[in-house]
């Protein structure tokens, strides 16, 4: 009996294996057999081969260049040399790969290790979705990751419980110990089949135990879990309590500018990059929803994240400083206080005070993690800092693993928004990339939706954005389509018919998502606290600073150069579409605007019966999703068909309760009825 599911590495036996004949020899040049890396994608590759294919290729080690027909030093690959190098492995290690079709058999030709193990899983990927080796290799297929850091950020706490996390408890910590087992291993073989490279392995509200990890309590455990992420090119990182200084430290100050904290950091260093001799790392959330930091002491987050850069540098170490800095005990009454701004106000000010090896994480959009929101100013605003996207595939406000809410399209979407900053190479993927501003660290990192369940994600489709988050970073030019069609073959079944039906509810489900639930951008109307399942007025009347300002004539917060000017904050042409009711995307229009529910849309609809339409549609279209789902009830393995099935009998009453009180609720508001005579309550 299996543990859990192996997801996309399952390896079934493939009955279409058309051109496995080129697969008498793989030979491997770059980097040697003594890379634990190069041993674990040789084993992956035995292993996949034989399970996919029944064949036991040989496996030839050699020099690069040393292929017939290889391509050698004008591969186009970059040399290996790379900066920051931590016990043989740097955070910026060439992952670049070139997999050529040869007489006899495939050759791989990368610089590290790491670019082994990603042809490895490139080959094996192309054999699960039964594409041809001949037409994928033939005239040699070279590869260099979109990013440099593709990143997971586990919001596990300790005692096994997960923040936000809606897929059982933690496979990293029982009982406040760190367990590593065979799960360990599988855990690091799925996320570098997919290109992550970094992990950071605890919440960012570090407290309690957590605040131990730089103790020595935990640093023979941390080092050996660092050493089986080490063998899969996957960089180890912790989440950092700022306040370590008085929590386990015994100071009574955090001041990063305090000659006495900044000695009590550089001892603690020593000691951690000492015992953790593979750690790259720490990610920091300051000044952020109670949790401490720099403000206590009138000092900026540029002083908190410099002070930690400069002593970890040493080490090769970076800081990843996050960027959710808000005040979250806003009065409602205080109309130009704007949450959304926030992040842009304290951060912009320090562009480039932040030191070379401080990277600032932003989340996708100004608020937190929405079915939709415009993208944070900041990206596209910063110019001189290192800067990592953080998106959320834990799906908080999208549904929690029991709606089925794939994200790649809106991650697309985010990366594709061109921002204005510069003449060319002005989208967020250009500046993430580092090619705008050719910033040295900077990526990609996703708050993570697994857990100890036995398909790890929860809802089995869940893991769609696990796989598609890992794609996306690594390649930013694939499209959705592209990764729902692989995860699905790969993971769920490979029978046509079943993937253009799993295809269907994959790629609209985002959309539906957004239509049952809140409208034109406005955000939230969530349950407070847990955030799944709708309660309009939840956040109305409390103080996150999370209003939608409802009354009985019109709906949306002025964020123009009238209302808290975020508008502004954004680069032009941006900002002017942004500021105009008239020019402002429909499905943003509430965001940025506080409009009359006359108001009419670029749709010709006005506010009110988008509002009632959409509604209807979307409660609808999830009845359409799941009705797909039960007809596929013949075809699919019966655990994972019962596991998605039952969700969508959960997912419906969600849609049909966010449909109902959304509904009502601005009917009851407005007193303007439907146009098409439905029921509203
Ligand atoms: C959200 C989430 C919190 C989390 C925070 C963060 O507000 O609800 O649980 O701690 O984001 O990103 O730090």
């Amino acid at each position: 009996m299996k543990k859990y599911a192996s997801l996309w590495l399952d390896y079934k036996a493939k009955k279409n294996n058309r051109d496995c004949g080129c697969l008498g020899s793989i030979s491997i040049s770059g980097a040697g057999e003594s890379d634990i890396r190069v041993q674990n994608a040789v084993r992956e590759l035995k292993n996949g081969l034989k399970a996919m294919l029944d064949i036991e290729p040989e496996i030839v080690f050699g020099s690069a260049g040393s292929h017939t027909g290889a391509v050698g030093s004008s591969s186009g690959l970059s040399d290996g040399s790379a900066a920051g190098s931590l016990n043989g492995q740097s955070i910026l290690d060439n992952e670049e790969y070139r997999i050529t079709l040869e007489k006899d058999g495939l050759a791989i030709e990368a610089n590290s290790g790491r670019g082994i193990l990603y042809a490895a899983f490139d080959i094996l990927r192309c054999i699960s979705c039964e594409r041809s080796l001949k037409e994928t290799y033939a005239s040699g297929k070279t590869v260099r990751p979109s990013n440099p850091l593709r990143m997971l950020n586990h919001w596990d706490n300790m005692d096994g419980t997960i923040e936000r996390g809606y897929s059982g408890r933690s496979f990293f910590y029982v009982d406040n110990e760190i367990v590593i087992d065979e799960r360990t291993v599988d855990y690091a073989r799925l996320i570098a089949s997919v290109g992550i490279n970094a992990v950071v392995i605890n919440n960012v509200n570090v407290k309690d135990a957590a605040s131990y990890m730089i103790t020595d309590r935990y640093y023979d455990k941390l080092a050996k879990l660092g050493e089986v992420f080490a063998g899969y090119g996957i960089g180890l990182y912790l989440s950092l309590n700022y306040a370590s200084t008085i929590e386990i430290g015994g100071l009574d100050s955090a001041d990063p500018l305090d000659p006495e904290v900044i000695a009590w950091w550089k001892d603690k260093m020593a000691e951690v990059f000492e015992r953790i001799p593979t750690l790259k790392g720490f990610l920091v959330k300051a000044d952020s929803e109670g949790r401490p930091g720099p403000f206590t002491y009138g000092r900026t987050q540029a002083d908190g994240a410099n002070m930690l850069a400069d002593i970890v540098k040493e080490y090769g170490g970076i800081i990843i400083w996050r960027c959710f800095v808000y005040n979250c005990k806003q009065d409602w009454r205080h109309t130009k206080t704007d949450r959304a701004r926030s992040g842009y106000d304290n951060f912009m000010p320090m562009d480039g005070d932040y030191h070379d090896n401080v990277i600032l994480q932003i989340k996708n959009g100004p608020m937190d993690f929405q079915i939709r929101e415009p993208v944070s100013p900041l990206l596209g605003g910063l110019k001189k800092t290192n800067q990592m996207l953080e998106v959320q595939i834990a799906q908080e406000y999208t549904g929690q693993q029991i709606d089925v809410c794939y994200l790649i399209p809106m991650f697309k979407e985010i990366l594709g928004f061109k921002t204005y900053c510069s003449e060319k190479d002005d989208t967020v993927a250009d500046i993430i990339s580092g090619k705008t501003f050719g910033s040295r660290f900077s990526g990609i990192a996703a708050v993570t939706n697994t857990g100890n369940d036995f398909n790890w994600t929860g809802n089995y489709l869940a893991g769609a954005n696990l796989f598609g988050f890992g794609r996306l970073g690594f390649d930013t030019d694939l499209t959705s389509e592209q990764i729902a069609e692989e995860f699905i073959k790969m993971t769920i079944s490979d029978d046509p018919g079943v993937v253009d039906v799993i295809m269907g509810i994959l790629l609209p489900s985002r959309a539906v998502y957004e239509k049952y639930s809140a409208p034109l951008g406005i955000g939230w109307m969530v349950q407070p606290a847990t955030h799944y399942g709708c309660s309009v007025d939840g956040y109305e009347y409390d103080r996150w600073g999370t209003y939608h300002r409802a009354d009985h004539l019109g709906l949306g917060v002025d964020r123009t150069d009238k209302g808290t000017g975020y508008a502004l904050l954004y680069n032009e042409p941006n900002a002017s579409v942004y500021n105009s009711p008239d020019e402002c995307p429909d499905e943003l229009v509430l965001f940025f605007h506080h409009l009359p529910y006359t108001h009419k849309l670029h749709s010709g609809k006005t506010v009110i019966q988008h509002i009632y339409d959409s509604h209807f549609e979307g409660y609808e279209e999830a009845k359409q999703m799941a009705a797909k789902w039960e007809n596929l009830k013949d075809k699919l393995d019966s655990e994972i068909f019962y596991n998605v099935s039952k969700r969508f009998e959960r997912q419906l009453a969600n849609a049909r309760e966010w449909c109902d009180q959304v509904n009502s609720y601005f009917f009851r508001k407005s007193g303007i009825p439907d146009e098409k005579g439905r029921q509203i309550w």
